[in-house]
């Protein structure tokens, strides 16, 4: 796991954590919680997808930000596997999180599965405001995971 600022970041991390903060901001449907997360994520072809979290009247059934993201990328490049995913949080007002946010526990399984489906790790950058957290792959957040 690597801690950085988005200052120390690469221009195409940096580009990346843009695409996730633009997702949180413009794509997140969150009356409920008003937590507004954004994913972007790298395909091996050089695509970048957005996504965002989707939520329900009916709390359980609210999707986050990973795993709409993942689906969506699929749908449209179901054989191109996934590089890299980064991830930001706002609020309502546009402030993004002071703490990096991190994948739940379901959407760190969807995470490995596609690692394990193309036999390949996926980088997870985990931004706030300022603060950046780099996992190299999803064993580092999952560790012994199911399969
Ligand atoms: N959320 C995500 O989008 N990704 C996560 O990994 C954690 C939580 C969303 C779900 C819900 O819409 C909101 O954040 C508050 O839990």
């Amino acid at each position: 796991m690597t801690n950085l600022t988005k200052s120390q970041l690469s221009t195409q991390d940096a580009i990346l954590v843009e695409e996730a903060r633009k997702a949180a901001t413009i794509l997140s449907y969150s009356p409920y919680s008003h937590f507004r997360v954004g994913a972007a994520v790298l395909l091996d072809n050089g695509e970048i997808i957005k996504g965002a979290n989707q939520e329900n009247v009916s709390y359980p059934i609210g999707i986050c930000a990973e795993r709409s993201t993942i689906a969506t990328a699929h749908n449209i490049h179901p054989n191109i596997p996934i590089n890299t995913i980064a991830l930001a949080a706002c609020n309502e007002k546009g402030v993004f999180t002071k703490e990096p946010v991190t994948p739940c526990g379901m959407c760190r399984q969807v995470i490995a599965e596609w690692e394990c489906r193309f036999n390949k790790q996926i980088k997870i950058i985990m931004s706030a405001e300022d603060k950046i957290i780099i996992a190299a792959g999803i064993k580092e957040l999952l560790p012994l995971a199911f399969s």
